[in-house]
C-alpha cells in the first residue's frame, strides 16, 4: 500500500513539473548555469571581457586579427552597415559565415551573437518582406498576427545566419512629436504589454535552441517614449542644434510609480515571455542616464523582475554617461550593463574595462555575472553545442522574401488600415469604376510606405527595396480590366474620373531626425488634395506616416479618410480595404490631435483635457 502511495505522489509531482514547464514559454535561462559556470572557470579575464564587447562588423573585420585579439563575442550591423560585397542575401550570409569563422580561431571558439535591427522584417536586407511598423500593428489589436510576424521575421533573419534582433521596441510613446513614435505599438501600456509579449514569443518561440528562433531584445529600457519636449540638444550633443525641438534621448520626468505604470509594462511581459536581452535607453530618468542607473538595471530589472538574460547598451550610449570615458564605463558596468555596443570604440572599451578590473574598480563578480548572463543565452540557443554548425543554414534562402511571408504582411496591412471618415459611402470603391485617378507623393513609393529602418538607417523614398507593391500598383492590380487607372503626383488631370485617391503624409526618418515641432501636412499634400477636389470628383485621402498628422487643412475637401501609417512593402493590403475585399477593422493605436497645442495628448494622461480629432481606439467599418 505504502509503495502505491509513493508512486502516486511521484506521478503527481512529475505531472505538475511537466505542466509547469509546458506553461512557461521557455526554459529558464538560469537552468543552464551548471554548464555556464563550468565554462566560465576556464575563461581568462580577456576572454570574459571579449564576450562583453560588441563592435560594428565592418570595423572589427577591417582590422584583421582583432576578432581574436579582443576575443569578440558579438558583432552588430547598425542601420547603415552592409556587407562589403554589397547588399544581397548571399552577401549577408557570406558575411555571417566569415564572422563566425573568425571567432572559431580563438582558444575557446565561442560562437558570435550577431545582432541587427530586424524591426519590421529583416529590414536591412534587400528583397526581404517589410512588415508594417509597430504603430500600424498596434491598430490591428491582433497578438496572434504579431506573433506570426515575429516567426516569419525570425526565419528571414536566420536565412542570413544572423541570430539576434534589436527588437521588439516596447516603448510607450506619449508625445507623437517624437521621431520614434512609429516604433511603438501604442500610447497605451496595456496594448504594448500584449503585443510586445507576442512579438517576443514570435521571434524566440518557446525554445531558444530552435534553429528557426532568434534572440529578441526588448528596448529601450525604460521611459524612452516619455521624455519631455526640450529645445536644447541633450548634454554631450553639439549645441548647434539648440532651439530645435528635441524629444529623442531626452529626460523622462516621472516618479517611479508613474514610470512603472506607463513605461515598464512591456518589459514585464517580455520577461514573462522569456526575452533573452534588453537594451537600456539613451534617455534619462529624472536626470540620470538609464545606462548608468543601478536602480533601473539591477534592482528593478534583474532583482525585482528576475530578468535572467543580459543587457546590451545602445549604440555608444555608455559614452554619454560622462566625458571621462573610464568613469562612464565603470558607472555603467557596475550599474548592471552586461555588453557594450561599442561599434568603433571596441578596443578602447576592452582595454578600459580590463584596467578597471585590474584596479579593483569593477569587481570580478560583476564581470562574471555579465558573462554568465551572456553565456546563458548562448547555451540556451544551442550555440555552444559543438555539433551545431557554425555556418548559416542556406536551405532557408527559399523562405526569404517568400510569397507566404508577403501574404502574411498583406494581411497585416489590411488589418492595420484605420477608416477615419467615409461620407456618402464613398468607400468601398467599385472595381468596375470607369476611371480612377491616383495621386500624391506616396502613391507610388515603396520607400515612403516602409519609412525609417529600411535598408538604410533613415530609410529613403523611392525604390528602396525590390519585391514589394506600391499603392498605385495595388490599385491597378485590383480593378477590372475595363477600368482605367491614371496617375499624377500633384493631382492634376483628374477631371472625368469616377473618384480620386490621394496618398499623402511623411517622408522616411528615424530616431531624433524625426523629432518635429509641427505635424501639419506639407504644401505638396494640400495642393494634391485640392487639385483632386477641384476636378469635382469624390476625394479619398490615405495618410502614410509615422504618426497622426494635423489634417484640418484637407478634411473639408475629403469624402473618405484612411490611415495606414507605415505599411511596408505589401501595398495590396491597402487595395483590399479600398475595394471592399476586406471590411476595415483597424482602430487607432494613438490619439489623433486637432492641433499641435494639444500635444502631448493621450487617453490616459492624468488631468489633461482630452479632446482629440479622433480618439484612441477610433475606427469605422463599412
Ligand atoms: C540605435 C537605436 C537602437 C538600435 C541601435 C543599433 O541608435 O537607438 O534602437 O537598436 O542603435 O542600431
Amino acid at each position: 500500500m505504502k509503495k502505491a502511495c509513493t508512486y502516486a505522489v511521484a506521478t503527481c509531482l512529475f505531472l505538475i513539473l511537466i505542466l509547469f514547464s509546458a506553461c512557461s514559454p521557455t526554459r529558464r535561462l538560469s537552468s543552464f548555469d551548471p554548464q555556464v559556470n563550468e565554462f566560465l572557470e576556464r575563461m581568462t579575464l580577456e576572454e570574459k571581457i571579449g564576450q562583453m564587447t560588441q563592435p560594428e562588423q565592418d570595423l572589427v573585420l577591417g582590422n584583421p586579427g582583432d576578432m581574436q585579439k579582443y576575443f569578440i563575442g558579438s558583432v552588430l550591423s547598425g542601420g547603415n552597415s552592409d556587407p562589403a560585397d554589397g547588399n544581397s542575401l548571399e552577401a549577408w550570409t557570406d558575411l555571417y559565415d566569415k564572422v563566425q569563422a573568425e571567432a572559431m580561431k580563438t582558444r575557446l571558439a565561442i560562437p558570435v551573437l550577431y545582432g541587427i535591427d530586424a524591426v519590421h522584417g529583416h529590414s536591412n536586407v534587400l528583397g526581404s518582406v517589410i512588415f508594417p511598423h509597430n504603430i500600424a500593428l498596434g491598430c490591428t489589436r491582433d497578438a496572434d498576427l504579431v506573433e506570426k510576424i515575429g516567426r516569419a521575421t525570425a526565419i528571414e533573419v536566420r536565412a542570413t545566419g544572423i541570430q539576434w534582433t534589436f527588437g521588439p521596441c516596447v516603448t510607450v510613446p506619449q508625445d507623437i512629436r517624437w521621431g520614434r513614435t512609429y516604433e511603438g505599438f501604442s500610447e497605451d501600456p496595456t496594448l504594448v504589454r500584449g503585443l510586445g509579449k507576442a512579438a517576443v514569443l514570435g521571434l524566440q518561440g518557446t525554445d531558444l535552441s530552435n534553429p528557426l528562433s532568434i534572440l529578441a531584445c526588448a528596448k529601450h529600457y525604460v521611459g524612452d517614449g516619455g521624455t519631455a519636449a526640450a529645445t536644447a540638444a541633450p548634454p554631450g550633443f553639439p549645441q548647434s542644434k539648440a532651439g530645435r525641438l528635441r524629444l529623442d534621448q531626452g529626460d523622462t520626468k516621472l516618479d517611479e510609480a508613474a514610470l512603472r505604470r506607463v513605461h515598464l509594462q512591456g518589459y514585464i511581459t517580455a520577461i514573462q515571455a522569456g526575452v533573452g536581452s534588453i537594451m537600456p535607453s539613451y534617455s534619462t530618468w529624472n536626470g540620470v542616464r538609464c545606462s548608468a542607473s543601478k536602480r533601473l538595471l539591477t534592482e528593478i530589472l534583474k532583482e525585482e523582475l528576475g530578468f535572467e538574460g543580459f543587457l546590451i547598451s545602445d549604440y555608444n550610449a555608455i559614452d554619454q554617461i560622462d566625458p571621462d570615458y573610464k568613469k562612464a564605463v565603470r558607472i555603467s558596468i557596475n550599474a548592471g550593463m552586461d555588453m557594450a555596443m561599442a561599434p568603433n570604440t571596441y578596443r578602447e572599451f576592452f582595454n578600459t574595462l580590463k584596467e578597471l578590473v585590474e584596479e579593483g574598480k569593477v569587481p570580478m563578480s560583476r564581470i562574471d555575472d555579465a558573462v554568465k548572463r551572456i553565456l546563458r543565452v548562448k547555451f540556451a540557443m544551442g550555440l555552444m553545442d559543438p555539433d551545431r554548425p557554425r555556418t548559416a543554414d542556406r536551405t532557408l534562402h527559399k523562405d526569404f522574401g517568400s510569397k507566404e511571408h508577403r501574404s502574411l504582411a498583406r494581411e497585416a496591412v489590411r488589418k492595420s488600415v484605420v477608416l477615419l471618415k467615409n461620407e456618402n459611402q464613398t468607400l468601398p470603391i467599385s472595381k468596375k469604376a470607369t476611371r480612377i485617378h491616383v495621386s500624391g507623393k506616396s502613391a507610388d513609393n515603396i520607400g515612403n510606405q516602409c519609412g525609417g529602418w529600411t535598408i538604410l538607417w533613415q530609410g529613403r523614398s523611392g525604390e528602396v527595396t525590390p519585391g514589394g507593391t506600391t499603392i498605385l500598383q495595388a490599385v491597378k492590380a485590383a480593378v477590372s480590366q475595363d477600368t482605367e487607372v491614371t496617375y499624377s503626383r500633384d493631382g492634376t488631370g483628374a477631371e472625368g474620373a469616377a473618384l480620386g485617391i490621394v496618398v499623402i503624409g511623411e517622408l522616411p526618418y528615424a530616431e531624433g531626425i524625426g523629432d518635429r515641432a509641427d505635424l501639419s501636412l506639407d504644401d505638396e499634400d494640400i495642393t494634391a488634395v485640392n487639385n483632386i477636389k477641384s476636378a469635382g470628383i469624390p476625394v479619398v485621402v490615405l495618410v502614410i506616416s509615422g504618426r497622426p498628422l494635423i489634417v484640418n487643412d484637407i478634411l473639408p475637401q475629403t469624402d473618405a479618410l484612411l490611415v495606414s501609417f507605415l505599411p511596408g512593402t505589401e501595398g495590396r493590403g491597402i487595395a483590399d480595404v479600398l475595394f471592399g475585399d476586406y471590411n476595415p477593422t483597424g482602430r487607432l493605436s494613438f490619439s489623433w490631435p486637432k492641433s499641435m497645442d494639444q500635444l502631448p495628448l493621450n487617453r490616459n494622461s492624468p488631468g489633461a483635457e482630452y479632446d482629440p480629432l479622433y480618439p484612441f481606439g477610433y475606427g469605422l467599418t463599412y
